[in-house]
């Protein structure tokens, strides 16, 4: 990667991978994009408002800046995503195939994220396999499955250097995520910060796949470097670092902040999504063809969010 295209850069992952990304490749190399004005992505490198489903502004914007590597990570998330999924299909997949298209016409390597959201109820829930049923009961996830599918079939017919990994919910202190099921697990810091207390959107026993920032965007990294011969998977890899409960979750916050209180007003939609999706991921598969290793666990995780939440309390940011 010399020259970086960021689609939906202003998004949770976005807005920190613009900055990561400039601090290895330099800032003028890296060119974040967003549908909405985004001024702090301005700061230190290109910034561009581009709607990804336009296909001929994209296309402009990835020949002038002389592009080889695009992110694209434009996306309804799961939650959201069910209140109108025609609207879900059409951002997602519109994002995706504009994307692909584009990759193959300039030559590009294209990462697009997939999700623990690929998986369903019939999907085996603990240590989930890389290759196994996926029959998601989401917009949102169907995206996923048809993304990841479409990665494959870009990769084996045109030979576009497609690369994914299925994250799982990230936990940041920068950005909150929008409309997703594991959006909890960042909120808590939020509300925890400001009130002392949180209202828990799933219920206390349900286990999902969680990882830290950090983690996150090294993953992008490693893995858009990565000897292509020895990458077997095109559609998309497990990943993950940590897996929890908001019961357990919250006994780890509450060694930080012992007053924090936490009522469950259950969401049924976010409930049967987080119950639909795996326990857990087996990422062996990763560790394999790419090395990837994940460096945060929860008590580090945690200590580390509670810290940096404080601080920006403190600042009079949020
Ligand atoms: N964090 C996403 C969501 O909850 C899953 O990829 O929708």
């Amino acid at each position: 990667m010399k020259r970086i295209l960021i689609v939906g850069a202003g998004g949770q992952i976005g807005s920190e991978l613009t900055a990561y990304l400039r601090k290895i490749y330099g800032g003028a190399n890296v060119i974040a994009t967003d549908v909405r004005e985004c001024r702090s992505l301005g700061d230190d490198g290109p910034f561009a408002v581009l709607n990804a489903l336009d296909p001929h502004s994209y296309g402009y914007t990835v020949n002038k800046y002389k592009v080889d590597a695009i992110f694209n990570l434009v996306a309804l998330l799961s939650a959201v995503g069910e209140k109108d999924p025609q609207l879900a299909w059409n951002i997602n997949m519109g994002a995706l195939m504009n994307s692909l298209d584009i990759a193959r016409q300039y030559g590009c390597a294209l990462f697009t994220p997939s999700s623990i959201g690929a998986f369903g109820p019939s999907s085996p829930k603990d240590n989930t396999p890389q290759d196994t049923l996926m029959r998601p009961n989401t917009i949102y996830g169907v995206c996923k499955v048809t993304g990841e599918l479409l990665s494959d079939y870009y990769f084996h017919k045109y030979g576009v250097d497609t690369r994914s990994v299925r994250f799982p919910g990230i936990i940041s202190s920068e950005t909150l995520p929008g409309g997703g099921t594991t959006d909890y697990a960042v909120e808590i810091f939020y509300d925890a910060v400001k009130t002392g207390r949180f209202v828990c959107p799933v219920s206390p026993d349900v286990y999902m796949d969680m990882m830290y920032m950090p983690d996150a965007l090294a993953a992008c990294v490693q893995l858009m470097e990565a000897d292509p011969g020895r990458l077997v998977h095109r559609n998309s890899f497990n990943i993950t670092a940590m897996s929890f409960t908001p019961e357990i979750l919250l006994a780890e916050i509450r060694r930080h902040w012992p007053d924090l209180r936490m009522e469950y007003m259950i969401d049924p939609v976010k409930e049967t999504i987080a119950r639909s999706w795996p326990n857990s991921l087996d990422d062996s598969a990763a560790r394999e063809e790419w090395g990837w290793k994940p460096e945060w666990k929860l008590p580090e995780t945690v200590a580390d969010m509670v810290r940096k939440i404080a601080a920006r309390r403190e600042a009079g940011e949020i």
